[in-house]
């Protein structure tokens, strides 16, 4: 049996990187695909952690412990969920990975260090980067349930736009996508299904 494909989702919250992680699962599945949808923060005790501290209404947490908590998390991820899977040939589908740090936590923390705390996250073989508009992603966040979190303002999503926007066109990373996310639910889906169908799917 062939390695699986590691495929992450990112983009600024209200992007859609959770529907489409389940719209492009199930899109994969009817292909064939043994798929597994996950997700950063994970559902392991360090990424419930790191969860919790999200909240506006959580105390406060350092950024740089933060920053670790994030990176600590990855590598628990990556050794109990992704590996296990992609060595038995299943498709990863994270919603959210290593560049959701480099992005983030790039906002109060030095660019350099959070690039070494996550040093050993193995790159994807596909990144895609879903690129919406700060304001309408915000205007999304704003329908929906759920407790508000630290990042979740439209000047500090304008600075992780441009955070994702740099790396999606960076040509030093390998297999990084910028897919337009403006459009509706089903016409994002079918362009990530093309993307992958493309590398190979
Ligand atoms: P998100 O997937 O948006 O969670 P939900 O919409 O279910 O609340 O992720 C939670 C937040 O965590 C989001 O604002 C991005 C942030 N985050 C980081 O800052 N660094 C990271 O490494 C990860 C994985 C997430």
């Amino acid at each position: 049996m062939g390695r699986g494909v590691f495929i992450a989702l990112e983009g600024i919250d209200g992007s859609g990187t959770s529907s489409q992680r389940t719209a492009l699962a199930t899109a994969l599945r009817g292909r064939g695909h043994e798929v597994l949808e996950t997700y950063e923060p994970s559902s392991g005790s360090i990424g419930r952690l790191a969860r919790s501290r999200l909240a506006t209404d959580a105390v406060p947490l350092d950024r740089r412990a933060l920053a670790l908590l994030f990176a600590a998390d990855r590598l628990d991820h990556v050794a109990t969920e992704i590996e296990p899977a992609l060595a038995t040939g299943t498709v990863v589908l994270s919603d959210r990975y290593l560049m959701s740090s480099w992005v983030y936590q790039a906002l109060d923390c030095d660019p350099q260090w959070v690039r070494e705390i996550n040093r050993f996250a193995p790159w994807p073989d596909l990144t895609f980067v879903l690129d919406v508009g700060a304001a309408e992603a915000m205007r999304r966040v704003a329908g929906r349930a759920g407790t508000e979190e630290i990042y979740e303002t439209t000047p500090l999503q304008e600075r992780l736009a441009a955070g994702y926007a740099g790396f999606a066109r960076d040509p030093s990373l390998a297999r990084v996508q910028r897919i337009d996310g403006s459009r509706s639910m089903a016409e994002v889906t079918a362009l990530l299904l093309d993307a992958c169908i493309a590398a190979g799917l």
